[in-house]
């Protein structure tokens, strides 16, 4: 803490790794994520936890990190949009790639996340399911219709056991 008592110092376990790191007890987890650690794969869209570029899993659902102080996170799983991949893509990921659901990818990382929270509790969606699911996460580019796609061409891939992580 300085003089001011405004840092501190947190530890942050991120994709299965712990870090140690200061920050002013200001900072949002978004900015730890994106400004300390270099994992700028949760995009800074609105800052104010309404377009869902930001999000991240924490234990396992999506949150805006936009919304959420660092410090407050200590102690909790988090995960990013780095830590889905690990020797191939996820069949989240591959969906999207081989469904034309990226274009200029700027929601895909919050997409794709909280795409995995849904379909980690919901194994065959409806149309309707997905929308709803991703109904905090705006897309300027794609009419959404191909996320859609991609996001239920992912649920047929995990329930052929294609991959489970
Ligand atoms: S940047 Fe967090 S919700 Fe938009
Ligand atoms: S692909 Fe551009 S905002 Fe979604």
């Amino acid at each position: 803490m300085n003089r001011y008592g405004l840092k501190e110092k947190i530890e942050l376990r991120i994709n299965h790794a712990t870090h140690h790191i200061e920050v002013d007890v200001r900072d949002t987890l978004l900015d730890a994520l994106r400004d300390q650690l270099g994992l700028t794969g949760t995009k800074r869209g609105c800052d104010m936890g309404e377009c869902g570029a930001c999000t991240v899993l924490m234990d396992g659902k999506p949150i805006n990190s936009c919304m959420l102080l660092a410090v407050d996170v200590m102690g909790r799983n988090i995960m990013t949009i780095e830590g889905l991949a690990q020797d191939e893509l996820h069949p989240i990921q591959q969906a999207f790639v081989e469904n034309g659901a990226v274009q200029c990818g700027f929601c895909t990382p919050g997409m794709i996340l909280t795409a995995k929270a849904f379909l980690d509790h919901c194994s065959n969606p409806t149309d309707d399911d997905v929308r709803q699911a991703i109904s905090g996460n705006l897309c300027r580019c794609t009419g959404y219709r191909k996320i859609v796609e991609a996001i239920l061409d992912a649920a047929s891939r995990l329930r052929r056991g294609k991959r489970h992580v």
